[in-house]
């Protein structure tokens, strides 16, 4: 081999080996991580649809989150049940919807610091002989289906009592017609639908009080403890309470 094909071949094996090396640099700078979000977009003022977009607080908290772990927020809706289960599996990256924490979801997920508290009211048409929680025996009682509010109304009434719903709105609508005699469901949401429907109103009666906060598979302890830190610094900034301020005090 001549001096000339040596330093062709090494040019050429340059050339090659840089070309590659090029490709790889670019997918690590260009592509930005994308954290995937669970939640149930049929739960205003947490999260709700504004035209085509989800927006609301755990939206929002969700966007500072990604913001600071330098990542891009995947919102996606699907059914509040489906939820646990599929952060369990890594099909998400966490689940966010206004979600209680419950012992038996810790048994499947983790659980964050909490960021909000729920409590689970009771929605009657204003002409309602029900007053009080003692007033729901033997009435039909609407819920959303998986939800804190559809476990207690079961476990306290009897599951033949209790109508489960694909939404909240949707037990709304029929407490409406009938259909139902009450609907339990967290109070923010519950506050949203009251406001949004004439003719009911919320009892007095405070059922359950409840934490709600981001769940993340178990074995994903790296992610949990970056979201958890991103949290955290985000309740102590007050970035958390002004965003819970717009939307609560805009309703
Ligand atoms: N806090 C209740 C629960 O955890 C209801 C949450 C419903 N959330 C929703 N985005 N639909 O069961």
């Amino acid at each position: 081999m001549n001096m000339k094909k040596v330093f062709l071949l090494t040019l050429a094996v340059v050339m090659i080996v840089s070309l590659f090396a090029g490709c790889g640099q670019q997918t690590n700078t260009g592509d930005v991580e994308t954290l995937t979000m669970a939640t149930n977009a049929a739960f205003p003022p947490y999260e709700f649809y504004e035209n085509e977009t989800i927006v609301g607080i755990d939206a929002e908290i969700a966007g500072k989150i990604a913001e600071k772990l330098g990542m891009k927020l995947e919102i996606i809706d699907t059914e509040f049940g489906s939820i646990v289960a599929g952060v369990q599996t890594g099909k998400y990256d966490m689940g966010m919807a206004g979600m209680t924490v419950t012992e038996e979801r810790k048994a499947s997920v983790d659980f964050t610091s909490s960021y909000a508290t729920g409590i689970q009211s009771i929605i009657v048409t204003e002409d309602s002989v029900i007053a009080t929680l003692d007033d729901l025996a033997g009435k039909k009682i609407g819920v959303q289906q998986d939800t804190t509010g559809h476990i207690y109304a079961a476990d306290e009434f009897g599951d033949e009592m209790v109508i489960p719903f694909n939404k909240g709105a949707d037990a709304v609508a029929a407490l409406k017609t009938g259909k139902v005699d009450c609907v339990i469901i967290d109070n923010e949401p519950a506050k949203s639908f009251v406001q949004a429907n004439q003719g009911l109103k919320i009892l007095d009666s405070d059922y359950a009080v409840e934490d709600y906060a981001i769940c993340i598979a178990k074995e994903n302890t790296e992610l949990l403890e970056k979201v958890n830190k991103a949290l955290e610094e985000l309740i102590a900034d007050g970035s958390v309470k002004a965003i819970v301020d717009k939307y609560i005090s805009a309703e």
